[in-house]
Protein backbone atom coordinates (compact mmCIF):
# COMPACT_ATOMS: atom_id res chain seq x y z
CA UNK A 1 0.00 0.00 0.00
CA UNK A 2 1.00 3.39 -0.51
CA UNK A 3 1.05 6.08 1.95
CA UNK A 4 -2.58 7.49 1.15
CA UNK A 5 -3.93 4.13 1.61
CA UNK A 6 -1.85 3.44 4.58
CA UNK A 7 -2.95 6.80 6.10
CA UNK A 8 -6.75 5.60 5.06
CA UNK A 9 -6.84 2.28 6.24
CA UNK A 10 -5.59 4.14 9.78
CA UNK A 11 -9.02 5.86 10.10
CA UNK A 12 -10.59 2.79 9.19
CA UNK A 13 -9.53 0.79 12.04
CA UNK A 14 -9.74 3.90 14.48
CA UNK A 15 -13.46 3.66 13.27
CA UNK A 16 -13.61 0.46 14.24
CA UNK A 17 -11.73 0.68 17.34
CA UNK A 18 -14.51 3.48 18.27
CA UNK A 19 -16.88 1.29 18.04
CA UNK A 20 -15.85 -1.67 19.74
CA UNK A 21 -16.30 -3.87 16.46
CA UNK A 22 -14.58 -5.76 13.49
CA UNK A 23 -15.33 -6.07 9.85
CA UNK A 24 -18.35 -8.89 9.66
CA UNK A 25 -19.04 -11.72 6.94
CA UNK A 26 -23.01 -11.94 6.34
CA UNK A 27 -23.96 -14.98 8.35
CA UNK A 28 -22.26 -17.93 10.61
CA UNK A 29 -20.49 -20.54 8.60
CA UNK A 30 -20.31 -24.31 9.53
CA UNK A 31 -17.63 -26.99 8.08
CA UNK A 32 -18.63 -30.17 8.63
CA UNK A 33 -15.91 -31.60 10.58
CA UNK A 34 -15.03 -34.27 8.35
CA UNK A 35 -13.55 -31.81 6.14
CA UNK A 36 -10.29 -31.60 8.07
CA UNK A 37 -10.43 -35.54 8.28
CA UNK A 38 -11.57 -37.11 5.30
CA UNK A 39 -8.33 -38.40 3.50
CA UNK A 40 -9.87 -38.66 0.04
CA UNK A 41 -10.47 -34.70 0.61
CA UNK A 42 -7.00 -34.35 1.27
CA UNK A 43 -5.62 -36.69 -2.22
CA UNK A 44 -8.26 -33.97 -3.70
CA UNK A 45 -6.58 -30.80 -1.80
CA UNK A 46 -2.88 -32.02 -2.97
CA UNK A 47 -3.63 -32.40 -6.09
CA UNK A 48 -5.83 -29.15 -7.14
CA UNK A 49 -4.69 -26.60 -4.43
CA UNK A 50 -1.09 -27.71 -4.26
CA UNK A 51 -0.45 -29.15 -7.86
CA UNK A 52 -2.76 -27.54 -10.28
CA UNK A 53 -2.95 -24.04 -8.94
CA UNK A 54 -0.09 -21.45 -8.73
CA UNK A 55 1.89 -21.18 -5.96
CA UNK A 56 3.26 -18.09 -4.15
CA UNK A 57 6.93 -18.82 -3.85
CA UNK A 58 8.01 -15.61 -2.22
CA UNK A 59 9.24 -12.23 -2.68
CA UNK A 60 11.46 -11.22 -5.42
CA UNK A 61 14.09 -10.90 -3.35
CA UNK A 62 14.65 -14.89 -2.48
CA UNK A 63 16.88 -14.65 -5.62
CA UNK A 64 18.52 -11.47 -6.10
CA UNK A 65 21.15 -11.64 -8.20
CA UNK A 66 22.46 -13.89 -11.45
CA UNK A 67 22.81 -17.78 -10.08
CA UNK A 68 20.84 -17.08 -6.85
CA UNK A 69 18.19 -19.63 -6.71
CA UNK A 70 15.08 -20.99 -4.42
CA UNK A 71 14.22 -24.91 -4.18
CA UNK A 72 11.30 -26.78 -2.48
CA UNK A 73 9.82 -29.91 -3.03
CA UNK A 74 6.67 -29.82 -0.60
CA UNK A 75 4.28 -29.84 -3.54
CA UNK A 76 4.96 -33.51 -4.23
CA UNK A 77 7.16 -31.66 -7.81
CA UNK A 78 10.68 -30.72 -6.74
CA UNK A 79 10.73 -27.58 -7.64
CA UNK A 80 13.99 -25.32 -8.38
CA UNK A 81 14.00 -21.65 -9.25
CA UNK A 82 17.15 -19.53 -10.76
CA UNK A 83 17.64 -16.00 -10.95
CA UNK A 84 18.76 -15.95 -15.21
CA UNK A 85 21.61 -14.04 -16.77
CA UNK A 86 18.97 -11.81 -17.90
CA UNK A 87 17.63 -10.66 -14.51
CA UNK A 88 14.60 -12.94 -15.34
CA UNK A 89 13.70 -16.21 -13.81
CA UNK A 90 13.53 -19.97 -15.24
CA UNK A 91 11.73 -22.62 -12.94
CA UNK A 92 12.46 -26.42 -13.65
CA UNK A 93 11.40 -29.91 -12.26
CA UNK A 94 14.14 -30.26 -9.59
CA UNK A 95 14.94 -33.71 -11.27
CA UNK A 96 18.67 -34.53 -12.66
CA UNK A 97 17.70 -36.38 -15.99
CA UNK A 98 20.53 -39.41 -15.40
CA UNK A 99 18.62 -40.98 -12.36
CA UNK A 100 16.79 -38.24 -10.81
CA UNK A 101 18.54 -36.92 -7.77
CA UNK A 102 17.97 -32.89 -7.13
CA UNK A 103 20.46 -30.87 -8.13
CA UNK A 104 20.86 -28.45 -5.29
CA UNK A 105 21.58 -29.68 -1.58
CA UNK A 106 20.28 -26.50 0.35
CA UNK A 107 16.55 -25.01 -0.12
CA UNK A 108 18.16 -21.54 -1.19
CA UNK A 109 21.76 -20.84 -2.64
CA UNK A 110 23.60 -19.91 -5.41
CA UNK A 111 25.07 -22.16 -8.53
CA UNK A 112 28.17 -22.64 -8.82
CA UNK A 113 30.05 -19.58 -10.13
CA UNK A 114 26.80 -18.34 -10.39
CA UNK A 115 26.25 -20.59 -13.75
CA UNK A 116 26.16 -23.75 -12.87
CA UNK A 117 24.09 -26.59 -11.06
CA UNK A 118 26.59 -29.63 -10.85
CA UNK A 119 24.20 -32.79 -9.37
CA UNK A 120 25.69 -34.02 -6.14
CA UNK A 121 25.29 -37.90 -7.10
CA UNK A 122 27.32 -38.50 -10.16
CA UNK A 123 28.40 -35.01 -11.61
CA UNK A 124 25.45 -34.10 -14.47
CA UNK A 125 26.24 -30.40 -15.33
CA UNK A 126 23.28 -28.13 -16.46
CA UNK A 127 23.37 -23.95 -16.90
CA UNK A 128 21.07 -22.05 -15.10
CA UNK A 129 18.59 -22.21 -18.54
CA UNK A 130 18.41 -25.91 -17.37
CA UNK A 131 20.59 -26.97 -20.28
CA UNK A 132 22.67 -30.30 -20.30
CA UNK A 133 26.58 -29.32 -20.30
CA UNK A 134 28.26 -31.65 -18.99
CA UNK A 135 28.32 -35.65 -18.10
CA UNK A 136 31.32 -36.63 -16.36
CA UNK A 137 32.85 -40.33 -18.32
CA UNK A 138 29.85 -39.23 -20.90
CA UNK A 139 31.77 -40.17 -24.52
CA UNK A 140 31.89 -44.42 -22.96
CA UNK A 141 29.49 -44.47 -20.36
CA UNK A 142 26.56 -42.17 -21.98
CA UNK A 143 27.74 -42.40 -26.04
CA UNK A 144 24.54 -42.92 -27.37
CA UNK A 145 22.24 -40.02 -25.39
CA UNK A 146 20.71 -37.04 -27.28
CA UNK A 147 21.73 -34.21 -24.67
CA UNK A 148 19.70 -31.89 -25.89
CA UNK A 149 16.86 -33.52 -24.92
CA UNK A 150 17.89 -34.19 -21.60
CA UNK A 151 17.19 -30.95 -20.39
CA UNK A 152 16.04 -29.95 -16.81
CA UNK A 153 12.02 -29.96 -17.30
CA UNK A 154 10.28 -26.27 -17.54
CA UNK A 155 7.63 -24.96 -15.30
CA UNK A 156 5.80 -21.87 -15.54
CA UNK A 157 7.13 -19.48 -12.95
CA UNK A 158 5.85 -15.56 -13.49
CA UNK A 159 7.44 -12.52 -11.39
CA UNK A 160 5.19 -9.28 -10.97
CA UNK A 161 4.87 -6.81 -8.54
CA UNK A 162 7.96 -8.00 -6.57
CA UNK A 163 5.95 -11.43 -5.90
CA UNK A 164 7.31 -14.85 -7.42
CA UNK A 165 4.59 -17.62 -8.64
CA UNK A 166 5.26 -20.47 -9.83
CA UNK A 167 3.06 -23.80 -11.60
CA UNK A 168 4.24 -27.20 -10.34
CA UNK A 169 2.65 -29.20 -12.84
CA UNK A 170 4.53 -28.98 -15.61
CA UNK A 171 1.91 -29.00 -18.49
CA UNK A 172 -0.21 -26.42 -16.95
CA UNK A 173 0.62 -22.61 -17.42
CA UNK A 174 -1.12 -19.70 -15.89
CA UNK A 175 -2.16 -15.79 -15.46
CA UNK A 176 -0.59 -14.33 -12.73
CA UNK A 177 -2.97 -11.34 -12.16
CA UNK A 178 -6.01 -13.96 -12.27
CA UNK A 179 -4.26 -15.31 -9.36
CA UNK A 180 -3.52 -12.16 -7.46
CA UNK A 181 -7.47 -10.95 -8.23
CA UNK A 182 -6.22 -7.27 -7.32
CA UNK A 183 -4.58 -8.09 -4.10
CA UNK A 184 -1.16 -6.08 -5.65
CA UNK A 185 -2.90 -2.79 -4.91
CA UNK A 186 -2.70 -3.63 -1.15
CA UNK A 187 0.99 -5.40 -1.13
CA UNK A 188 3.05 -2.48 -3.86
CA UNK A 189 4.77 0.07 -1.90
CA UNK A 190 6.06 -2.40 0.64
CA UNK A 191 9.53 -2.90 -1.60
CA UNK A 192 9.44 -6.56 -1.90
CA UNK A 193 12.12 -6.46 -4.88
CA UNK A 194 15.29 -5.22 -2.49
CA UNK A 195 14.19 -6.74 1.01
CA UNK A 196 17.04 -8.46 2.61
CA UNK A 197 15.93 -12.30 3.43
CA UNK A 198 17.36 -13.33 6.66
CA UNK A 199 15.86 -16.31 6.57
CA UNK A 200 13.44 -19.72 7.46
CA UNK A 201 12.55 -21.55 10.03
CA UNK A 202 10.82 -24.80 9.22
CA UNK A 203 8.43 -26.54 11.51
CA UNK A 204 7.06 -29.62 11.49
CA UNK A 205 2.79 -29.76 13.00
CA UNK A 206 1.00 -32.46 13.81
CA UNK A 207 -1.92 -31.45 12.44
CA UNK A 208 -4.00 -30.34 9.08
CA UNK A 209 -2.95 -27.70 7.09
CA UNK A 210 -5.91 -26.12 6.88
CA UNK A 211 -6.12 -26.29 10.75
CA UNK A 212 -2.84 -24.71 10.66
CA UNK A 213 -3.93 -22.22 8.15
CA UNK A 214 -7.08 -21.41 10.38
CA UNK A 215 -4.70 -18.85 13.00
CA UNK A 216 -3.39 -16.73 10.87
CA UNK A 217 -7.26 -15.72 9.43
CA UNK A 218 -8.65 -13.86 12.47
CA UNK A 219 -7.83 -11.58 15.55
CA UNK A 220 -10.39 -12.93 18.17
CA UNK A 221 -8.40 -15.34 19.54
CA UNK A 222 -5.94 -12.59 21.02
CA UNK A 223 -7.79 -11.57 24.03
CA UNK A 224 -7.39 -15.29 24.80
CA UNK A 225 -4.41 -17.26 23.66
CA UNK A 226 -2.57 -14.63 23.48
CA UNK A 227 -2.86 -12.37 26.49
CA UNK A 228 0.12 -11.88 27.92
CA UNK A 229 2.02 -11.38 24.02
CA UNK A 230 -0.18 -10.28 21.20
CA UNK A 231 -2.88 -8.85 22.91
CA UNK A 232 -0.20 -6.66 24.86
CA UNK A 233 0.04 -5.01 21.76
CA UNK A 234 -2.74 -5.00 19.29
CA UNK A 235 -6.51 -4.80 19.76
CA UNK A 236 -7.76 -8.37 19.63
CA UNK A 237 -11.86 -8.94 17.69
CA UNK A 238 -10.97 -5.65 15.79
CA UNK A 239 -9.84 -5.96 11.84
CA UNK A 240 -10.18 -4.85 8.74
CA UNK A 241 -11.29 -7.00 6.11
CA UNK A 242 -11.07 -6.91 1.79
CA UNK A 243 -11.34 -9.90 -0.61
CA UNK A 244 -9.19 -9.85 -3.70
CA UNK A 245 -10.71 -12.87 -6.20
CA UNK A 246 -9.69 -16.15 -4.10
CA UNK A 247 -7.35 -14.45 -1.71
CA UNK A 248 -7.88 -11.45 1.24
CA UNK A 249 -6.17 -8.84 3.26
CA UNK A 250 -6.59 -7.93 7.12
CA UNK A 251 -5.44 -5.11 8.92
CA UNK A 252 -5.10 -5.02 12.72
CA UNK A 253 -5.04 -2.07 14.56
CA UNK A 254 -2.56 -1.55 17.64
CA UNK A 255 -2.87 -0.63 21.46
CA UNK A 256 -1.26 2.86 20.19
CA UNK A 257 -3.17 3.62 17.24
CA UNK A 258 -5.51 6.78 19.03
CA UNK A 259 -1.89 8.57 20.32
CA UNK A 260 -2.62 9.59 16.18
CA UNK A 261 -5.74 11.85 17.12
CA UNK A 262 -3.44 14.19 18.01
CA UNK A 263 -0.91 14.11 15.95
CA UNK A 264 -1.47 15.98 12.36
CA UNK A 265 -2.04 13.45 9.96
CA UNK A 266 1.03 14.38 7.37
CA UNK A 267 2.89 13.38 10.45
CA UNK A 268 1.62 9.77 11.02
CA UNK A 269 3.65 6.66 11.03
CA UNK A 270 0.64 4.27 9.60
CA UNK A 271 3.20 0.81 9.93
CA UNK A 272 3.78 1.87 13.93
CA UNK A 273 0.46 1.47 14.37
CA UNK A 274 -1.34 -0.90 12.25
CA UNK A 275 -0.35 -4.15 11.00
CA UNK A 276 -1.64 -6.44 7.96
CA UNK A 277 -1.89 -9.64 7.54
CA UNK A 278 -2.46 -10.87 3.49
CA UNK A 279 -3.70 -13.97 2.28
CA UNK A 280 -2.97 -15.96 -0.35
CA UNK A 281 -4.59 -18.91 -1.89
CA UNK A 282 -3.93 -21.50 -0.53
CA UNK A 283 -1.71 -21.81 2.02
CA UNK A 284 0.37 -18.43 2.46
CA UNK A 285 -0.19 -15.66 4.97
CA UNK A 286 2.23 -12.35 4.52
CA UNK A 287 2.44 -10.51 7.45
CA UNK A 288 3.56 -6.88 7.18
CA UNK A 289 4.46 -5.47 10.90
CA UNK A 290 6.67 -1.97 11.35
CA UNK A 291 9.14 -1.87 9.41
CA UNK A 292 9.74 -5.95 8.00
CA UNK A 293 7.71 -8.30 6.81
CA UNK A 294 7.16 -12.10 7.44
CA UNK A 295 5.38 -14.85 5.70
CA UNK A 296 4.13 -18.02 6.92
CA UNK A 297 3.44 -20.71 3.66
CA UNK A 298 2.00 -23.61 5.03
CA UNK A 299 2.17 -27.71 2.91
CA UNK A 300 0.27 -30.48 3.46
CA UNK A 301 1.96 -33.78 4.19
CA UNK A 302 -0.64 -36.26 5.77
CA UNK A 303 -4.74 -35.32 6.95
CA UNK A 304 -2.81 -34.85 10.25
CA UNK A 305 0.13 -33.51 9.63
CA UNK A 306 1.62 -30.39 8.07
CA UNK A 307 4.69 -28.40 7.55
CA UNK A 308 5.17 -24.61 7.60
CA UNK A 309 7.70 -22.17 6.27
CA UNK A 310 8.55 -18.78 8.79
CA UNK A 311 10.65 -16.26 7.01
CA UNK A 312 11.79 -12.86 7.67
CA UNK A 313 12.15 -10.06 5.44
CA UNK A 314 14.20 -7.11 6.41
CA UNK A 315 14.04 -3.69 4.86
CA UNK A 316 18.16 -3.70 4.69
CA UNK A 317 20.50 -6.21 5.82
CA UNK A 318 22.10 -6.05 9.70
CA UNK A 319 24.49 -3.50 9.07
CA UNK A 320 26.54 -5.30 12.26
CA UNK A 321 26.89 -8.46 14.13
CA UNK A 322 24.75 -6.99 16.60
CA UNK A 323 21.90 -5.92 14.32
CA UNK A 324 21.26 -9.50 12.81
CA UNK A 325 21.64 -10.71 16.13
CA UNK A 326 18.87 -8.07 17.48
CA UNK A 327 16.53 -9.21 14.00
CA UNK A 328 17.55 -13.47 14.95
CA UNK A 329 16.32 -12.98 18.59
CA UNK A 330 13.00 -10.79 17.58
CA UNK A 331 12.43 -13.88 14.35
CA UNK A 332 13.08 -16.65 17.15
CA UNK A 333 10.23 -14.81 19.55
CA UNK A 334 7.99 -14.62 16.71
CA UNK A 335 8.03 -17.85 15.86
CA UNK A 336 7.87 -18.96 19.71
CA UNK A 337 4.79 -17.15 20.15
CA UNK A 338 2.81 -19.23 17.15
CA UNK A 339 4.43 -22.83 18.04
CA UNK A 340 3.82 -22.30 21.96
CA UNK A 341 0.58 -20.75 21.94
CA UNK A 342 -0.70 -21.54 18.83
CA UNK A 343 0.52 -24.86 17.54
CA UNK A 344 0.35 -26.47 21.01
CA UNK A 345 -3.49 -25.10 21.26
CA UNK A 346 -4.21 -26.82 17.32
CA UNK A 347 -2.31 -29.72 18.44
CA UNK A 348 -5.21 -30.48 21.24
CA UNK A 349 -7.73 -29.67 17.91
CA UNK A 350 -6.82 -32.08 16.54
CA UNK A 351 -6.97 -34.82 19.14
CA UNK A 352 -10.75 -33.69 19.15
CA UNK A 353 -11.02 -33.95 15.59
CA UNK A 354 -9.30 -37.57 15.42
CA UNK A 355 -12.09 -38.51 18.31
CA UNK A 356 -14.37 -39.26 15.44
CA UNK A 357 -17.67 -37.15 16.61
CA UNK A 358 -20.08 -35.93 14.28
CA UNK A 359 -20.36 -32.43 14.85
CA UNK A 360 -19.48 -29.07 12.46
CA UNK A 361 -17.01 -26.77 13.40
CA UNK A 362 -18.86 -22.99 13.49
CA UNK A 363 -17.03 -19.78 11.56
CA UNK A 364 -18.50 -16.40 13.14
CA UNK A 365 -19.17 -13.42 11.41
CA UNK A 366 -16.48 -11.71 13.04
CA UNK A 367 -14.22 -14.38 11.35
CA UNK A 368 -14.42 -13.66 7.46
CA UNK A 369 -10.84 -14.77 6.99
CA UNK A 370 -11.69 -18.01 7.78
CA UNK A 371 -14.53 -18.59 6.34
CA UNK A 372 -13.21 -17.50 3.30
CA UNK A 373 -10.07 -19.95 2.55
CA UNK A 374 -12.99 -22.55 3.47
CA UNK A 375 -15.10 -21.35 1.45
CA UNK A 376 -12.47 -21.24 -1.76
CA UNK A 377 -11.61 -24.67 -0.85
CA UNK A 378 -15.43 -25.40 -1.47
CA UNK A 379 -15.10 -23.54 -4.70
CA UNK A 380 -12.05 -25.26 -5.73
CA UNK A 381 -12.88 -29.33 -5.05
CA UNK A 382 -17.40 -28.16 -6.31
S1 LIG B 1 21.47 -38.60 -10.65
FE1 LIG B 1 22.31 -36.72 -11.25
S2 LIG B 1 24.21 -37.24 -12.04
FE2 LIG B 1 23.38 -39.16 -11.50
FE1 LIG C 1 -2.53 -16.66 17.05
Amino acid sequence: MQRQQLVDEIKILMDLVADKTTTLADSVMEIDVNEYTDPQQFEREKIELFRHYPQFVGPSCVVPDTGDYFAFDDTGIPILIVRQQDGGLKAFVNICSHRGAPLNECAHGTAKKKRLFSCPYHGWTYDLEGKLVGVPFGNEGFDSIDRDTLALRPLDVQEKYGMIFVMPDPDKNFDIDEVLGGIQERLSGFGFEDHYYLGAKQVFTDFSWKLNMDTFHEYYHFEFLHAESIATMAYSNTASYRQYGRNHSMGSPALSINELKNIPEDEWEPRNHSSYVTFIFPNTVIFIVQDHFQTWRVYPITPDRSVVYHSMFLPKEPATPEERQHYEDYFQMINDVAVAEDYSLVNKINRGLKAGIERKVLVGRNEPGVQNMHRQIHDMLG
